[in-house]
């Protein structure tokens, strides 16, 4: 296909991509009519949530100072080689967590059966009896310590929160409050201090779909721009090209659970095996003639000191065409890699009060992420596999995100290893490719330098709608998948990063090539070009969140991906 024929089809399917969406193009007839019910009005929604986001915001670093004075002995006395808790996933703890969030990166309304979209597993395997390595093998012999309980799982918004001791959590009336609050609830019985607390994996579940008629995923508000006096934004109705079946497209998975429980494989070994499973097609209306979407994640061990391996499965139905799943690495608290959340994970969060309070996350360019891969079904053309997505969060002055929406910006980069997705950045798209190139020695070359530039090593770049002085051509990056701006450096197998240890070419890695990847990201993110307000100065990378998954982007017809991930690690400086 020629690149004139593939701008056409960009237009044609317009570009969105997920919490990491652009603006579409094009008109399309999918979206539907209709308020959901048990919601507030517009603008009271934002009034109330944005001052309580920031409020969330400073009460953690509050918090995070008085710990780190109480914590400061144990913190330092601390290697660090590694960012995570369950480093190389071989922690004989299973600690996992899932979250659920809709197009607006939200949890959005939810009837009242159902429960708020953060479910927990988080199992310690404990020997039942003295009997002592003999009777290793003898799975009667060991029992499963569950830290979360049913009812835990099953609390909905407004639900109060079980006594824990010492900690106290709000059983808030906003259904994306609330899901903030019953993630932080989850971490604190799933929380392992050994010394430094970690928490779980984290499965990330997301919906492309969007109402636009739904009032979710608002861009403007008049009192909201009173408030932060916000960048205008384009109307709505020129954004009109999302899926959407009709009212209620915009809800959340029905998630089913097998806890986790002993497994003995062949005698030989005793380890804990579980899974979540689910689907996004549960409207009353739904006729069940089509194939269902469908999504599932369980674990389990081939050696008991060995990685815990997640197997996923995910599909995509004629009602839900565009579906995520992730597994991310997310920092223990603060911002969840861009959203402006607290969150709570896998990765250590150290708080350095001396200059102000900042997150000590992977850091560019000193970091490394190892991870095994195999993809055992793509999922289709439409399936955009991410090697590694990361996300942070910082202004375009350069300042670190405080929670203020108007002017934090989340960015991600992702590198894409299916190889049918290509470069949308080309000579005649100069819009979709960032301003320039850094090659591996270091030499600029602008995306004009069509002898020079590299636009088979990018998919897309586009710029946060916030950035005042960004290079012409550009594309702003979609609007409404997240509560703040974002800006996307999307990647795709090439020699230009291969010496970072990433995929050389297309189908490496693909299915049928499983690999363990010692991917350098720090180096690779530090080449990356991000928008910054000319004349600032340069931004710290800070990477809250990593993950692995795919993300199928509106696909045509049914298609199902499955790949598993073990081995997960990000290195950082002893
Ligand atoms: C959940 O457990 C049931 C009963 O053991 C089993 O049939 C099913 O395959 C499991 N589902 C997943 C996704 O592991
Ligand atoms: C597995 O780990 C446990 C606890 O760390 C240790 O006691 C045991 O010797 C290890 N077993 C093997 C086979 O390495
Ligand atoms: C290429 O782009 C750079 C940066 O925008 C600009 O300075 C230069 O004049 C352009 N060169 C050509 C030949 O257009």
């Amino acid at each position: 296909m020629g690149r004139q024929s593939t701008l056409t089809l960009i237009l044609l399917t317009f570009l969105a991509l997920s919490s990491v969406t652009i603006v579409p193009l094009a008109e399309n007839s999918g979206a539907g009519g209709g308020d959901f019910p048990k919601f507030k009005q517009e603008s009271e929604w934002w009034i109330s949530l944005v001052p309580r986001v920031k409020d969330i915001w400073k009460s953690s670093i509050l918090f995070d100072r008085k710990q780190q004075m109480e914590g400061a002995k144990n913190y330092e006395s601390v290697e660090h080689g590694t960012a995570l808790g369950d480093p190389g996933m071989r922690s004989d703890r299973m600690r996992v967590a899932v979250e659920g969030w809709n197009f607006c990166n939200r949890a959005g309304p939810q009837t009242d059966n159902e429960v708020s979209p953060r479910w927990a597993d988080c199992a310690d395997l404990t020997s039942a009896s003295s009997t002592g390595f003999q009777a290793i093998d003898d799975k009667t012999l060991w029992k499963v310590d569950q830290k979360v309980l049913e009812t835990d799982n099953n609390l909905k918004t407004g639900d109060a929160f079980p006594e824990k001791g010492g900690e106290e959590f709000q059983p808030i009336d906003d259904p994306d409050l609330y899901a903030v609050e019953k993630e932080k609830y989850l971490a604190s019985l799933c929380q392992v201090n050994d010394p430094k607390p970690w928490h779980f994996w984290m499965i990330m579940l997301k919906s492309g779909n969007f109402d636009v008629n739904s009032k979710l995923c608002h861009t403007e508000d008049v009192s909201l721009s009173a408030l932060y006096n916000p960048p205008r934004r384009q109307p709505l109705v020129q954004q009109n090209g999302f899926p959407c079946f009709g009212p209620g497209c915009m809800n959340q998975p029905r998630v089913s659970h097998n806890w986790s429980q002993v497994e003995s494989k062949n005698g030989a070994s005793v380890s804990l095996t579980g899974s979540f499973y689910g689907t996004y097609d549960v409207g009353a209306d739904y006729s069940g003639s089509d194939t269902k979407s469908y999504f599932s994640v369980d674990w389990y061990k081939n050696e008991p000191n060995g990685s815990w391996i997640f197997h996923h499965i995910l599909r995509v139905s004629d009602r839900y065409p565009w579906l995520m799943l992730y597994l991310r690495a997310d920092a223990t608290r603060g911002g969840s890699g861009g959203y402006p959340w607290e969150t709570r994970g896998m990765m250590h969060t150290v708080i350095l009060c001396s200059v102000g309070c900042v997150q000590q996350v992977p850091e560019t360019p000193n970091f490394k992420v190892v991870v095994t891969l195999n993809v055992i079904r793509g999922g289709g053309p439409q399936s955009q596999f991410y090697l590694l997505d990361i996300g942070g969060c910082w202004k375009n002055n350069g300042k670190q995100c405080n929670g203020d929406l108007s002017t934090d910006v989340t960015r991600y980069s992702e590198m894409i290893i299916n190889p049918d997705t290509p470069a949308w950045c080309g000579p005649d798209s100069l819009d979709l490719c960032p301003p320039y190139h850094i090659s591996t020695n270091g030499q600029k070359y602008y995306r004009n330098d069509t002898m020079n530039f590299p636009y088979d090593a990018y998919h897309l770049y586009c710029a946060p709608y916030n950035a005042a002085f960004a290079e012409k051509p550009f594309k702003e990056c979609d609007r409404f998948s997240n509560p703040q701006a974002q800006e996307l450096v999307q990647l795709l197998p090439h020699p230009e990063w291969e010496v970072h240890g990433y995929p050389a070419k297309k189908g490496d890695g693909w299915v049928g090539d499983s690999r363990t990847w010692e991917l350098d990201v720090g180096a690779l993110s530090n080449r990356l070009y991000f928008y910054q307000d000319p004349g600032t100065p340069p931004a710290t990378r800070r990477w809250p969140s990593i993950d692995v998954g795919t993300e199928i982007y509106i696909s045509s017809s049914s298609a199902t991906a499955e790949w598993t991930l073990s081995n997960f690690d990000v290195l950082i400086p002893a």
